[in-house]
């Protein structure tokens, strides 16, 4: 499967955003990585409703809503996405998770079901038909900059093995290193955070391209 890259956007220069997104038009960037955090699920906070409303009117690239929020069965409203967008929840914020995947569907989303680490894949067994994406943590969720819990990686693989078709994105820490480990591993969507794109000693540019030759 050919690697995709969904830069994280909670890791952009919010100070030149109207910069990089011409940039992330010009690479073909696959999905806009777009990090709801809701201090409670997740102790941290970061972007919100508005900042997704806004990204959607300011480019035709798709967004990839990684929900960290409990409940999202009930916020889902909150958010602007439509065909062609992944809106990724957490199995481990809800209690009803195929009445979700079924809200994001009837506004044309894509559903996508995020693991945490300790999550076991077992739980996709009866909803994977449903899913149009797995989402695989690879830190705990809510901060840039983490390392890789190491268990992970075998998770990606494992996953593959048992689903060889479904779109596998990971997230969290994936570094240039690491990109190439996933990919060998079967993932074949990548959050790009401060690990990759934005990372201090490259340009958006020329660390795109190094994390596009990871992962072809
Ligand atoms: C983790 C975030 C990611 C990611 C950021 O909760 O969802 O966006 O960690 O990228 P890194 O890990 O490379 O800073
Ligand atoms: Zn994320």
């Amino acid at each position: 499967m050919k690697g995709m890259i969904s830069p994280s956007m909670m890791c952009a220069d919010f100070l030149n955003l109207e910069k990089s997104l011409r940039a992330f038009e010009e690479l073909e960037i696959e999905y806009l990585h777009i990090d709801i955090m809701d201090g409670s699920f997740v102790p941290n906070f970061t972007l919100g409703t508005d900042y997704v409303r806004k990204l959607k009117s300011a480019t035709n690239i798709p967004v990839d809503i990684h929900l960290m929020i409990d409940r999202p069965e009930d916020k889902l409203e909150w958010f602007d996405f439509g065909r062609g967008d992944y809106v990724s929840f957490h199995y481990e914020a809800t209690n009803h998770v195929h009445r979700t995947i079924q809200q994001v569907k009837l506004r044309g989303g894509k559903p996508m079901l995020a693991l945490n680490p300790a999550t076991p894949l077992c739980v996709l067994e009866d909803v994977i038909m449903d899913l149009e994406g797995v989402l695989i943590m690879m830190v705990n969720p809510g901060f840039a900059g983490q390392s890789l819990i190491p268990q992970t990686v075998d998770k990606v693989s494992r996953l593959r093995r048992l689903y060889p078709e479904m779109m596998i994105e990971v997230d969290g820490n994936v570094s240039f290193e690491n990109a190439k480990i996933l990919k060998n591993a079967g993932a074949n969507i990548f959050v790009a955070g401060s690990s990759s794109i934005f990372e201090e000693n490259g340009s958006l540019i020329s660390n795109t391209g190094k994390l596009r030759e990871c992962i072809d």
